[in-house]
C-alpha cells in the first residue's frame, strides 16, 4: 500500500466535510434541485436543456462548443432547445412514440446532440452507438433492442445491415445522401420543415431513457437499461465530484457511445447548466491541449490511457499551451497509476482525481473529491448516499485490507433497472442485497478503496471494455480459424491489449499475411478497438471438460505465472 498522500488544498469548498455530508445526506435532498419536485412533470431533457432555455439569464449562454478538424460551431441553451424540439417533431411525424428504441450511430456533432435530446423529448429510449462499430456489432445491438429507428450518416450506412433488421422501420440520414428512398429520412430536409416548438412528453421517473450495450465475459453484449431517475445522481455528482460551478467550461473526452460520454459528456454538465466542450475526431496531444487552451476549459474529465499518452510525449508540448484555466482534472475507466498522478502534479500543477463506476451503475460511485486527501492508487471513497463494501462470494462483508468483490448496496438513483430482455442476467448481478461489480478490491482502515482487477475475463483496453467471447466469435468466422481464445495482456500504455490464441483449420499455414488478414477481419467485421494486437497460433485452445475456453490458463501461460487449478481441463 502506498503511504503517500496528496493533500487537498485548504481552500477547497466542495464537500467541505466529507464525513459529515456522508452521515447526513440522503437522495431526497438532491431531488429538491429539480422542477419536477414541485410540478411532478419529469423529463431529463427538460432539466438539462429546456429549463435553461426558459431562463432569461441562461438562454444565451453557450451550452455546446463543438470543434473538429473541419468544423467549429457553438450552440446556446436556447438553440439546443429549439433544434431538439425540431427533431422531436420530426420523430413524431415519423411515428416514433414513447418507449420506442431509437439508435444513434454517428460521430459526435451538433446534430448528434440535437437528435439525442429530440429522442428523449418524445419519451423514446436513446441508444448511442460508437461510430467505430462495424456491421456485426451494429446488427447485434439493433437486433437485441428491436430498434425502430436509426439515425446515422450516409458514410456509416454501409455498416447497417438494414435487410437483416425487421424491426427497423426508419433510417434518418444526417448529411448529403444520394438516393433517399423508402424508409429513409433526410435529416436536414425534415429539420428545415419542422416547427421549433414542441410539447415535451412527460414521463415517469422510472421510465426508460437510455440503453448502453456493454460486454461481459460470455454471450452477446448486454443492453444496460437506464431510466430518467438517473438524473438525480448525474446532477449531484456533477456538483460534488466534477465540482461544477456557474461559469465553468467543462470538457469530457469520452464519446457518447460509451456511458461516460452520456452521463458525464451530456447530463452532468447540462443539468448543472455549464458550458460543455465536445472535441470530435482523433486524439492528438496538440488537438487536446489546444482545446483546453482555446476554450479556457476549467474542468476536464478524461481517462488514464489518454493521460499516459500525453505523459509519453513529454512536458515540452504542455509548455506550448496556456492551461492556466484548468482547475480540476478527473479520470475514469481503468486504474489510474500513481505515476500518472505524479506526472499530472508536475505537468498541470493539479491532482488528477480518480473516479470509479461502470456502465451498469450509470454514474460515479467511488471517487476522490476536491476536498479530500488523495492516496495515489486508490479510487477514493463512496459518494454520500452510496454504501460500498468488499464482500465474499456469499455476499458477507469482509474486514479492511481483505481482497474480495467490490460491491454496492443496491438502490442508488442511477443504477441500471434492467438488462434488456434478460431478467436472469440482471438478477445475476445481485447477492444478498449487494450489487456485485465483477471487480476485486480492498478497503483500507480509513475507508479508501483500492482496485485490484477484474474477476471475470473482461478485457479493458485503453479504457474500453471488450468481451473476449465476441472477439472469439468473430475470429472463428474467419475461414482459416478453427478455435480461438482471447485474453487481455498487460500493456504499459493501453492498460491491456487484446491477445488472441488461435488454432488453424486443416490446409492453412501460419504466415504474417494470414495473421494480418485475420486481424483485419475482426477490425472491419466487428470493431477496430476489438481487433487483437497480437495473434499466436497454437495446436489447441485449452478448454474445460464442459467446453469452456480456459482463458485464465491462457493468461497465466502468457505471463509465465503458475497455472493454478487445472482439474477441469479437458484431456
Ligand atoms: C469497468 C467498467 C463508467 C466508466 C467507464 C468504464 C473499470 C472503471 C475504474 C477506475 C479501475 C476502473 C472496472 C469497471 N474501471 N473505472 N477508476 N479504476 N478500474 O465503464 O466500460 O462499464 O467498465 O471499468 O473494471 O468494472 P465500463
Amino acid at each position: 500500500m502506498s503511504e503517500s498522500v496528496l493533500k487537498a488544498k485548504s481552500n477547497q469548498h466542495n464537500l467541505v466535510n466529507y464525513e459529515e455530508t456522508y452521515q447526513n445526506f440522503n437522495w431526497e435532498e438532491a431531488k429538491k434541485a429539480f422542477s419536477w419536485n414541485d410540478t411532478g412533470k419529469v423529463n431529463i431533457a427538460y432539466e438539462a436543456v429546456d429549463r435553461h432555455a426558459e431562463n432569461p439569464d441562461k438562454k444565451d449562454q453557450v451550452a455546446l462548443h463543438y470543434v473538429a478538424l473541419d468544423r467549429k460551431e457553438s450552440l446556446t441553451f436556447e438553440q439546443l432547445s429549439l433544434k431538439s424540439n425540431q427533431f422531436a417533431n420530426v420523430l413524431k411525424s415519423q411515428g416514433i412514440e414513447k418507449g420506442d428504441r431509437v439508435f444513434l450511430f454517428m460521430p459526435r456533432s451538433p446534430e448528434f446532440y440535437a437528435s439525442f435530446f429530440g429522442v428523449l423529448k418524445v419519451g423514446a429510449i436513446a441508444g448511442p452507438l460508437f461510430e467505430a462499430f462495424m456491421e456485426q456489432a451494429v446488427q447485434d445491438r439493433l437486433e437485441d433492442s428491436e430498434a425502430k429507428m436509426l439515425i446515422t450518416t450516409p458514410e456509416l450506412l454501409s455498416r447497417v445491415p438494414v435487410k437483416e433488421l425487421p424491426n427497423l422501420e426508419k433510417v434518418v440520414l444526417v448529411g448529403e445522401a444520394k438516393d433517399i428512398s423508402n424508409g429513409y429520412v433526410d435529416y436536414h430536409k425534415e429539420m428545415d420543415q419542422a416547427s421549433d416548438q414542441f410539447n415535451i412528453e412527460w414521463v415517469d421517473l422510472e421510465d426508460g431513457m437510455l440503453i448502453h450495450y456493454t460486454s461481459g465475459s460470455t454471450g452477446k453484449p448486454k443492453g444496460v437499461y437506464h431510466v430518467h431517475n438517473a438524473m438525480v445522481q448525474h446532477y449531484q455528482t456533477g456538483k460534488w465530484v466534477l465540482d461544477l460551478q456557474e461559469g465553468d467550461v467543462y470538457w469530457c473526452t469520452a464519446d457518447p457511445g460509451w456511458v461516460t460520454g452520456t452521463s458525464y459528456g451530456i447530463f452532468a454538465p447540462w443539468l448543472n447548466g455549464v458550458t460543455n466542450v465536445v472535441v470530435g475526431g482523433r486524439f492528438t496531444p496538440e488537438a487536446w491541449y489546444g482545446a483546453l487552451d482555446d476554450y479556457n476549459v476549467s474542468v476536464w474529465y478524461s481517462a488514464p490511457t489518454a493521460f499516459r499518452k500525453l505523459m509519453s510525449i513529454g512536458e515540452e508540448t504542455v509548455k506550448q499551451f496556456d492551461l492556466s484555466s484548468v482547475r480540476h482534472i478527473l479520470s475514469v475507466g481503468e486504474p489510474l497509476n500513481p505515476k500518472v498522478i505524479y506526472w499530472g502534479k508536475k505537468a498541470f500543477e493539479l491532482r488528477i482525481h480518480d473516479t470509479w463506476w461502470m456502465t451498469e451503475t450509470g454514474a460515479q460511485l467511488i471517487c476522490n473529491y476536491p476536498s479530500m486527501d488523495i492516496r495515489p492508487g486508490s479510487m477514493g471513497k463512496p459518494i454520500p448516499g452510496v454504501v460500498a463494501s468488499i464482500v465474499d462470494d456469499q455476499g458477507e462483508e469482509l474486514p479492511p485490507n481483505q481482497m474480495g468483490n467490490l460491491a454496492i448496496k443496491a438502490g442508488w438513483p442511477s443504477m441500471m433497472r434492467a438488462i434488456y430482455k434478460r431478467p436472469e442476467k440482471y438478477e445475476s448481478y445481485f447477492l444478498n442485497g449487494w450489487y456485485v461489480s465483477g471487480d476485486s478490491a480492498y478497503r483500507d482502515e480509513d475507508g479508501y478503496f483500492w482496485f485490484q482487477g477484474r474477476l471475470d475475463d473482461v478485457i479493458n483496453t485503453s479504457g474500453e471494455r471488450v468481451g473476449p467471447f465476441e472477439v472469439e466469435s468473430k475470429l472463428i468466422e474467419h475461414e482459416a480459424v478453427s478455435e480461438a481464445g482471447v485474453i487481455g495482456k498487460p500493456d504499459p500504455e493501453r492498460g491491456e491489449i487484446i491477445k488472441a490464441f488461435i488454432a488453424l483449420n486443416e490446409g492453412y499455414e501460419e504466415s504474417d499475411e494470414l495473421l494480418e488478414d485475420i486481424r483485419q477481419y475482426v477490425k472491419t467485421g466487428f470493431a477496430a478497438h476489438a481487433a487483437p494486437r497480437e495473434i499466436e497460433v497454437t495446436e489447441a485452445i485449452p478448454k474445460t471438460r464442459s467446453g469452456k475456453i480456459m482463458r485464465r490458463l491462457l493468461k497465466s501461460r502468457e505471463l509465465g505465472l503458475p497455472e493454478g487449478d487445472t482439474s477441469t481441463l479437458e484431456e
